[in-house]
């Protein structure tokens, strides 16, 4: 897409400028094959990157996906420990493309619990990526979304104790500056494959006037004409922010 059409197509309310993702159904759609579930988290990288173009294509300015939950340390050790070696290899392998489409790459999440080589991936690739412009993507990978305000809570405390702040001084702009995303567009559209109707811990704060969208298609095969779809839907809704028709209309 040529560049005056990408801006033409950002300059529409139509398109959203912030997109965020809950990328379910893996396990799924691998046992409906009878594969290891591992089988089905690596197609769903597939998705990812088929996402990651459509969003430049389409003019979305960022891009968010669930990856990996606070919870979902929960799961068998063998799963957790294949993840964190496919979201190493995935690192490894899609960073040098990302950065040729012109994507920033960020991660969000606590990452301390990472090993210590996917933890100096994660920064490289941060580090690599960091002056892109065509789409910010962000990874959400030891997130959750208590966790992001009960972080940004804790800094602000911190500048109490050092006198830097007072108390009365904490308005919502302030918090907000404090989670992660403080400097990205409040997510426009949200997407949950695979079924659930839930959150699950995503972005708590940062979704209150979000567009919800859900979809049974499962995580890896959600493509081209999913994302449309979902795009599609978006366009065609009304965003009101507590105002009537009437306001908005005029
Ligand atoms: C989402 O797919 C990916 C991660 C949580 C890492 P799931 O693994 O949750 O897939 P289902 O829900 O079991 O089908
Ligand atoms: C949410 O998916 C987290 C990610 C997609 C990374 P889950 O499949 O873990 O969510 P729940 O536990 O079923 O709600
Ligand atoms: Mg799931």
């Amino acid at each position: 897409m040529p560049e005056s059409d990408q801006i033409a197509a950002r300059q529409s309310p139509a398109v959203p400028r912030h997109v965020a993702i809950i990328m379910d159904g893996n396990g799924r759609w691998a046992k409906q094959r009878r594969l290891p579930r591992i089988a089905g988290h690596r197609a769903g990288v597939k998705s990812v990157r088929r996402v990651v173009e459509r969003c430049i294509e389409s003019g979305v300015e960022a891009l968010t996906v669930f990856a990996f939950s606070t919870e979902n340390w929960r799961r068998p050790q063998k799963e957790v420990g294949l993840l964190m070696e496919l979201f190493l290899s995935a690192l490894e392998r899609e960073v040098k493309k990302l950065h040729q489409h012109n994507v920033r790459m960020r991660i969000v999440g606590d990452r301390s619990r990472f090993p210590m080589k996917l933890q100096n991936r994660i920064a490289e690739a941060e580090r690599y990526t960091a002056a892109n412009t065509a789409l910010t993507f962000t990874i959400a990978a030891n997130y959750g979304g208590r966790w992001d305000i009960a972080q940004a809570v804790r800094e602000l405390g911190h500048s109490i104790e050092r006198g830097e702040l007072k108390a009365d001084e904490i308005t919502e702009n302030l918090l907000q500056s404090s989670l992660a995303l403080s400097d990205l567009p409040e997510p426009d559209l949200f997407i949950r494959t695979g079924g659930e109707q839930r959150i699950s811990n995503f972005l708590l704060w940062q979704l209150a006037y979000t567009e919800f969208y859900f979809t049974d298609t499962l995580w890896p095969d959600f493509g081209k004409r999913s994302f449309a779809e979902a795009l599609r839907s978006f366009a065609s809704r009304q965003r009101r922010f507590g105002r009537t028709s009437e306001q908005v209309e005029r």
